[in-house]
């Protein structure tokens, strides 16, 4: 049973010690984080604010091998591109419910790729495939981001998004695209067991990590033992 990857979201990480958060991913063996770049008001939420390209710049001279993934809940996400490209990460992750339609969003994801980085887009829990196809097919994307909760805060209960995830599985499946699925918030010990069986290779887990009672490495072992 091949074992599923896992991306500890650095939203629930100690900030102030980023550096060595960032090290004890890479100790644990993983190869990548995912960075929630959350401003303030795309989500609506004062507390909703978070890191900046110069953030991921900054964690880059630190670490040259972590693969970062930068989830974007912003206002106009087109501007960033360039400056995260410049800064070091290795993917964008854009909203759905962030573009003003399908164009849109094909527009973002090719300047995506055009900046050299991976393309992942990802979905609200009650947006739904139908409304993603024509975005999907295009081929674009690396990953789709399944979340199982509406974005804004670590720490929220997991939506029962399974049944969708299994629906993306099989539409990737049947176009032979070349995208992942990735499941986003609310991961677990007991939650990542269906969501690995639905199809996601990866799952986000920011909280269960970092705030794991034993420890990080014990959360690891525990998310990563529900599929071994
Ligand atoms: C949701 C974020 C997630 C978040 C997950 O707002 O996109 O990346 O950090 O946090 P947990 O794992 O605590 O649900
Ligand atoms: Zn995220």
């Amino acid at each position: 049973c091949s074992e599923v990857e896992v991306s500890p979201s650095v939203l629930a990480a100690d900030w102030g010690n980023m550096n060595g958060e960032i090290k004890r991913c890479l100790d644990a063996g993983l190869k990548r984080i995912h960075v929630d770049m959350f401003d303030g008001v795309y989500l609506n939420s004062s507390e909703a604010l978070t890191f900046g390209p110069k953030m991921v710049k900054d964690m880059r001279k630190y670490s040259k091998e972590i693969i970062m993934d930068v989830h974007l809940c912003v206002e106009k996400p087109h501007r960033y591109i360039d400056s995260l490209a410049d800064a070091g990460a290795n993917s964008v992750i854009f909203q759905f419910e962030a573009m003003s339609g399908t164009d849109d969003a094909i527009c973002l994801a090719k300047k995506i790729t055009e900046n050299g980085l991976d393309a992942a887009m990802s979905l609200n829990p009650s947006t739904t495939l139908d409304q993603v196809k024509d975005i999907l097919i295009t081929n674009l994307f690396t990953s789709v981001i399944i979340l199982g909760v509406n974005p804004g805060f670590g720490g929220q209960l997991f939506q029962n998004v399974n049944p969708k995830i299994k629906d993306i599985k099989q539409f990737i499946e049947e176009n032979n695209l070349d995208t992942e699925i990735v499941v986003d918030g609310g991961m677990n010990a007991k939650t990542v067991h269906a969501v690995v069986e639905n199809g996601a290779a990866t799952v986000i887990a920011g909280s269960f990590l970092f705030q794991h009672p034993v420890s990080f490495e014990q959360g690891l072992a525990e998310l990563r033992g529900q599929n071994s």
